[in-house]
């Protein structure tokens, strides 16, 4: 089971969700049964970090990100993965524009997915330092939802 997490600029929300959720899995008896990725839908961070506010927010709570690159999402993965979550509606608009016809992946919303109180996690890149603890806050809860899904499925 191949899960990509997808935002806008792979530098904020996405890999955050990749680490929280990796973090989790690795604590799992999933472990070696489903691997794990991050994208953006634009190329404008493409082999960068993640944002240095992303990168603290992430680190406070146990989550190293320094080793991520940031990369843009691709037709090809519709390919390879099974399971492609968005973390806001434009993000899932602009993967459905990019998906193949014959393509395997399951595409969804991931708050959505699992009806959590809010259906899109908030782009924090021009906000403040709250807005990065909110999308740690709401990546968290779905991640735990989503290994529960898979404990299931896989
Ligand atoms: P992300 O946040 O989609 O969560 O990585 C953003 C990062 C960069 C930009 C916008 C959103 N940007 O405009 O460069």
């Amino acid at each position: 089971m191949k899960v990509l997490f997808v935002c806008l600029g792979n530098i904020c929300r996405s890999p955050t969700a990749e680490g929280v959720f990796r973090k989790y899995l690795a604590a799992s008896p999933l472990a070696d049964k489903v691997s794990v990725d991050s994208a953006g839908t634009a190329d404008w961070h493409t082999g960068k970090a993640p944002d240095p506010r992303t990168c603290a927010a992430a680190l406070k709570r146990g989550y190293d990100l320094s080793m991520l690159q940031a990369r843009q999402a691709t037709a090809d993965d519709f390919h390879n993965f099974d399971l492609i979550l968005a973390m806001d509606k434009s993000n899932l608009a602009n993967l459905e524009a990019l998906r193949p016809a014959n393509s395997r992946a399951e595409l969804d919303l991931l708050l959505q997915r699992y009806a959590l109180p809010r259906s899109e996690v908030p782009d924090p890149y021009y906000g403040g330092e709250q807005g990065f603890e909110d999308v740690l806050d709401l990546l968290e809860n779905a991640s735990q939802a989503l290994l529960a899904e898979l404990q299931e499925r896989v």
